[in-house]
């Protein structure tokens, strides 16, 4: 759910009105009374969808994206609809007159942390996904001497450690596994270490990969050549084979996800091992994995849930808002949208305008780049 009550509640003191569509908050655990009690109206969608602005955790509903519920476009949406990934959702936005914002565009500066998204859900999504591995295991994940013997800890290995890698490395640790992490950013080694898990360190070198530009400008991986990636691929197999559970997270902004376990990587686990595929939506870091489906390949669970933050309504919900009413109140200080577009958060979450899809990467993507058919990648 994008707004909680307390957040409803503190957009009610800076003068805004907010109304909330009937049952929307029950699967996080929130009834529309405690909507009420924040100040809110509990109105029909027909009602919401005549807002001056719509706020949604996605995009509009599937079928008629980019269309409020009433029939006719809201004048302002804000949701995550991964716009350098799926650009045609941003056209569809400009289509309908829409100014449309996407949160995960915020760009990851300290002065724009309070409204991080990627990271609220990322948080989670790597908790998640090591309790999914952990109740699949057909072992458990710490040491444990009993007097029926000695049971060795799983060793885990997370594949990309971003803000949802961290969060695996350090659940997977609480829980008393052994735990490795593997990142391309050579900022990522420290970063592993400090949670307790020691750093895979792969030499690409000899593949022509030049570390120093493993990152970009705004601190996210840069896609890699095939060399390097099929080096990266070689190298990390015997890590692999020997771990009993793979995280996998590994994502470049608007790009497909790079493959770093191939379907003989997996084949060379042990018979029960699991491997949780956290990057399916833009295309999976497992050539075996398929989004929300079990897959057993040799034995190997492969799982590529998609549904990881859900699980966790009522967190999610309660960062997701926190993040929304950052932005909220960013955008509009007194209640009434104030669109400063030389301002740098603004600007950079700013997808449409004015019947314009306005974003110059966003724009660059609509304009035929390696981005996939969005009916096929939905479907
Ligand atoms: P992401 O979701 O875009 O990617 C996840 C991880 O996959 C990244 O760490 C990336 O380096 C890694 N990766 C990409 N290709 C790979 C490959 N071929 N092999 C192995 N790993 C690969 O990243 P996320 O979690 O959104 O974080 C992006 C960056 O933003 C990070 O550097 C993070 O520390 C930084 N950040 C900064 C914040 C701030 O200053 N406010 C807040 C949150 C994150």
């Amino acid at each position: 759910m994008a707004l909680v009550p307390a957040g409803v509640e503190t957009l009610v003191q800076h003068g805004f009105d907010v109304v909330v569509e009937p049952g929307a908050g029950l699967d996080a655990g929130i009834v529309d009374g405690s909507y009420r009690e924040a100040g809110a109206s509990v109105a029909q969608s027909s009602e919401v969808g005549a807002a001056d602005l719509l706020v949604s955790v996605r995009d509009l509903p599937e079928g008629e994206p980019g269309r409020g519920q009433s029939g006719s476009a809201p004048a302002a949406f804000i949701g995550v609809f991964d716009p350098l990934w799926m650009p045609q959702r941003a056209q569809r936005h400009a289509d309908s007159g829409t100014t449309a914002f996407s949160l995960d565009l915020v760009p990851r500066i300290t002065r724009a942390q309070s409204m991080d998204v990627l990271s609220s859900m990322g948080t989670i999504a790597g908790y998640e996904s090591v309790l999914v591995a952990a109740s699949r295991l057909p072992q458990m994940f710490p040491l444990m001497m009993t007097a029926a013997g000695t049971l060795a800890p799983a060793r885990v290995l997370v594949l990309g450690a971003g803000v949802a890698g961290l969060q695996a490395i350090a659940t997977a640790r609480r829980l008393g596994a052994v735990v490795e992490g593997y990142d391309v950013r050579p900022a990522a080694v420290e970063q592993i270490r400090s949670m307790g898990a020691r750093a895979v360190e792969l030499d690409l070198s000899a593949a022509g990969a030049d570390m120093a530009s493993a990152e970009d400008a705004g601190g996210y991986a840069r896609a890699q050549s095939d060399n390097v990636a099929d080096r990266q691929q070689e190298l990390l197999a015997p890590y692999v084979a020997a771990s009993d559970v793979v995280i996998t997270t590994a994502a470049i902004p608007g790009r497909a996800s790079p493959l770093l376990l191939t379907a003989a990587m997996v084949d060379a686990m042990a018979p029960g091992s699991v491997v949780i595929d956290l990057a399916s939506e833009r295309g999976g870091n497992c050539a075996v994995s398929q989004s929300d489906v079990e897959v057993d390949r040799s034995g190997v669970t492969v799982l590529a849930p998609t549904d990881l933050v859900s699980r966790c309504a009522r967190h999610a919900s309660q960062m997701f808002s926190r993040n929304l009413v950052a932005v909220l109140r960013h955008l509009a200080p007194d209640g009434e949208m104030d669109l400063r577009t030389d301002d740098e958060i603004l600007a950079a979450m700013l997808v449409s305008l004015d019947g314009e899809v306005v974003n110059p990467e966003v724009a660059a993507a609509l304009g035929g780049s390696a981005t996939p058919d969005e009916a096929g990648a939905e479907g």
